[in-house]
């Protein structure tokens, strides 16, 4: 995937301008026309606007407006007779439904940065919605389960890259610890048959995965376990931890990370999935999640020997590194031998 630099659309006014509003107006569009419907009736038959609001009991001169918009950046086809059709990337905005609903969510956190930069101690996040976004999501299953989608979707992203450019060394049993609806376990337990898995992740967390994971012909060979990472976590041979130290600070992480060491099983392995941040910095997406974690958690997205520096705190050594060059990367790392309650 080739990534432009945003500083070509800092070239002139006329650019900047284009890049915001659009950015803003195709946010605001793609949610409302996926929420409401209109995209999912636009998947099944192509019609006009007028049909599509009175199916989704809309406004049909906004629908219109909104359906227009998203023509004139070729997301829909809009015929001279004012029919709409889906197209391929109508798919790409109808998956990704989930990531454009939650990225609101932290667009409204965003408003708090600035304030979140000025006293130490509370991220964005907790300043906007009063709470650090997991216990935000606790007794709120509709939007943790949108969020458990969005995270599902993500995996989609990454998997190919995963099982054609990385292969796991022979394991037993794998862990994915913060594992959200399992979506991540699932497909390794299909790439690497004779496996099992254990799906760890908060108690309300993988109430919501249950349903999922037992609807799957590979239930059988699944654990769920709910718990915290900051207390302890499941024993195994692989752990597997995507997207999760992104999410916390250093210390946080080696208190996450020294729970997978003392749990881990002898001859095991850790195998890190985020982002790398590139050195000089560049255009790409580890940066701009970057961005996202300083909004919503304690976190960032590391440089790779950020990630050498975590692993030398919690008793593991950096083995290798399969690098993404455009999404997240896997870092593998081994236990070393460290003073402690640690299996050996
Ligand atoms: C950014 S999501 C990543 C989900 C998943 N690993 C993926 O990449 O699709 C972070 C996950 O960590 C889980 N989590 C947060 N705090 C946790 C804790 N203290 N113990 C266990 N899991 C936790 C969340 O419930 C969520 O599923």
């Amino acid at each position: 995937m080739v990534t432009r630099a945003l500083g070509d659309y800092f070239d002139s006014p006329d650019t900047l301008f284009h890049l915001m509003n659009s950015a803003t107006a195709t946010m605001t569009a793609c949610n409302t026309l996926n929420q409401g419907g209109v995209i999912a009736a636009l998947m099944e038959a192509p019609a006009a606007a007028g049909a599509l609001a009175a199916r989704c009991d809309l406004p049909a001169d906004r629908v219109e407006r909104l359906l227009a918009f998203l023509a004139g950046h070729g997301i829909v086809e809009r015929s001279a007779d004012g029919t709409y059709t889906a197209t391929a990337r109508t798919q790409v905005l109808h998956d990704a439904s989930a990531y454009l609903a939650s990225t609101e969510i932290g667009a409204r956190a965003g408003s708090q940065l600035l304030a979140s930069m000025r006293a130490e101690g509370k991220t964005a996040f907790e300043l906007y919605y009063g709470q650090p976004v997991f216990a935000f999501f606790t007794g709120q299953p509709e939007v943790a389960a949108r969020f458990g989608a969005f995270m599902g979707w993500m995996t989609c992203r990454v998997q190919r890259f995963l099982f054609a450019e990385h292969r796991f060394a022979p394991f037993g049993t794998v862990a994915d610890i913060g594992g959200s609806m399992g979506d991540l376990l699932l497909a390794v337990l299909e790439e690497y048959p004779g496996t099992r898995g254990v799906l760890f992740d908060l108690p309300d967390t993988v109430e919501l995965a249950r349903p999922g994971i037992a609807a799957s012909p590979l239930a059988d060979r699944v654990e769920i376990v709910g718990g915290s990472f900051f207390d302890a976590v499941p024993p195994a041979d692989l752990y597997t931890t995507k997207q999760i130290l992104h999410d916390w600070s250093d210390e946080e992480c080696v208190h996450i990370l020294r729970n997978v060491r003392k749990a881990i099983n002898p001859g095991g392995r850790l195998a890190v999935i985020d982002h790398i941040v590139s050195d000089p910095p560049a255009p790409d997406e580890a940066q701009s999640t970057d961005i996202a974690m300083m909004i919503w958690d304690t976190g960032h997205e590391r440089r790779l020997a950020e990630f050498e520096a975590l692993f030398a705190a919690s008793g593991f050594r950096l083995e290798r590194v399969s690098r993404n060059p455009s999404g997240h990367s896997v870092i593998e790392a081994l236990p070393v031998q460290v003073s402690g309650g640690e299996k050996t």
